[in-house]
């Protein structure tokens, strides 16, 4: 992937990209994100990051199938979870690829120096970027969970499934 720019390359290699976030839960945003990326890429790995520092909503079981309810038609979609860091994880899954979604100027200076970041610790994994789209650029799954905590409804913002998983936490 990185090395002498002229050289074209290996057509016949394939692409296998990572997908990685907390998706506490899953957004519309993210769905599109993941939809796009399918269509990009040979393979997709959508891996949710176990963080133990974190407090999330939902475990990381719980986030594993909602996740998996609402991509079950892409084929070339895979649910995983990692810990530790992303380029390791990268390196032991032979991905040749990051995937991030950019929503505003706002996301870009983090996704830049964790992009560099990772570059410098494996050059070999590419950083591609895909640019939210419009519809879902304003939503965050941190805002989602505040909403549905404070009992707003959010349909419009996260996937059916993602709905009734939120109804069940807020009630509970
Ligand atoms: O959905 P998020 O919370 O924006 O995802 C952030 C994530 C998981 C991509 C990032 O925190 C990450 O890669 N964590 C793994 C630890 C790591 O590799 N840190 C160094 C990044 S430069």
């Amino acid at each position: 992937m990185s090395g002498n720019p002229s050289d074209p390359g290996n057509s016949q290699r394939r692409l296998v990209a990572i997908y990685p976030g907390s998706f506490d839960p899953l957004t519309n945003g993210h769905l599109d994100l993941i939809c796009r990326g399918a269509r990009l890429t040979d393979h997709l790995i959508v891996a949710i990051l176990r963080n133990t520092h974190k407090r999330p909503l939902f475990s990381v079981g719980e986030r594993t199938e909602m996740i998996r309810k609402v991509t079950a038609s892409l084929t070339n979609v895979e649910i995983d979870s990692f810990e530790g860091l992303l380029v390791n994880y990268a390196a032991r899954r032979n991905a040749n690829a990051i995937l991030r979604g950019i929503r505003a100027i706002s996301d870009y200076e983090t996704e830049l120096q964790m992009a560099l970041l990772n570059r410098r610790m494996r050059p070999e994994t590419e950083t591609i970027f895909l640019m939210a789209a419009e519809e879902y650029s304003f939503i965050s799954s941190r805002m989602i969970k505040e909403i549905a905590t404070l009992g707003g409804d959010v349909s419009q913002f996260v996937p059916e499934a993602v709905t009734g998983y939120l109804r069940t936490k807020s009630s509970g």
